[in-house]
């Protein structure tokens, strides 16, 4: 695929998905750009009251989560970040990622996607295979309102001699519909759904979350290996707790392991 066949975002069809909610965003779509989470972590836009979102058709450094590479092809995935800023006191940023993660899967199954699950702490899968990824980075707080970088991608449709190395494989909409969505239609449903979740997070932390998150977990009782900086931890997968840490039963007792530590693997 070229740059000259496929669609590009339409931010006016965006708005308009948004409907009463769109006031609440700003919306800044660039053709390219190194990486949306770059681009809103180095120009932090105005605290005015709105989500400040970037999308982009292409990124040429797009980063995934521990160092990793988020590769980019014309139309292949929609690529986004928003900045979200927080009130004081909130709940940031534990289990930020994994409300994140919820609002993809949801946004999936409205759109008619079966087999959505997600792996902790941020992975969209769909009948196993990665469909999605988040990368969540804070902005130092220093007394103003905690803020952090959502970024998103979500494979759209993948060039046919693409290729992502990801133990469980890759793969994208068109595969799962049968036909590509239409990137700005997902834009406009996904900000509804983040909205909606990260307000509830707000209000009544993570737990008002878990056991939507648990119903998804892709890992659930099953044996898992957590590969750590300094060690690796054996055991199954007993989900989430209400900080959304990740609960691992292992031989020496129920662990729990924070987020951005590690990687899951099934045994
Ligand atoms: C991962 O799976 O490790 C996370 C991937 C996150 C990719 C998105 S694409 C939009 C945003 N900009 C980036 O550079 N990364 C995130």
């Amino acid at each position: 695929m070229d740059r000259s066949d496929y669609q590009s975002l339409d931010t006016g069809a965006v708005l308009a998905e948004l409907g009463d909610l769109a006031s609440a965003f700003s919306l800044v779509h660039l053709a390219e750009c190194d990486s949306t989470n770059t681009r809103l972590l180095t120009d932090l836009p105005p605290d005015d009251g709105r989500v400040h979102v970037v999308a982009a058709d292409v990124q040429t450094s797009g980063r995934g989560r521990r160092g990793r590479v988020w590769q980019s092809w014309p139309g292949a995935s929609l690529t986004f970040s928003a900045l979200w800023r927080f009130a004081p006191g909130s709940p940031v940023p534990a289990g930020l990622s994994l409300v994140a993660g919820l609002a993809v899967a949801r946004t999936l199954e409205e759109l008619g996607v079966e087999g959505v699950q997600l792996k902790w702490p941020n992975d969209v899968l769909v009948h196993g295979c990665k469909l999605a990824g988040i990368l969540v980075e804070l902005t130092p707080g220093r007394g103003r309102t905690p803020a952090a970088v959502v970024g998103i991608g979500i494979n759209l449709q993948l060039p046919p001699d693409a290729s992502v190395a990801y133990p469980t494989g890759v793969t994208d909409l068109a595969t799962a519909l049968g036909r590509a969505p239409d990137a700005s239609r997902l834009l406009g449903l996904l900000l509804v759904q983040l909205h909606r979740l990260f307000d509830v997070y707000s209000a009544a932390g993570f737990a008002a979350l878990r056991g939507a998150w648990q119903q998804r977990n892709a890992f659930a009782d099953l044996p898992v290996s957590i590969l750590g900086e300094v060690e690796t931890l054996a055991g199954t997968c007993a989900g989430v707790d209400d900080d959304g840490a990740l609960l691992l039963r292992t031989a020496d007792g129920l662990r729990r392991v924070l987020s951005g530590e590690v990687s899951l693997r099934l045994a």
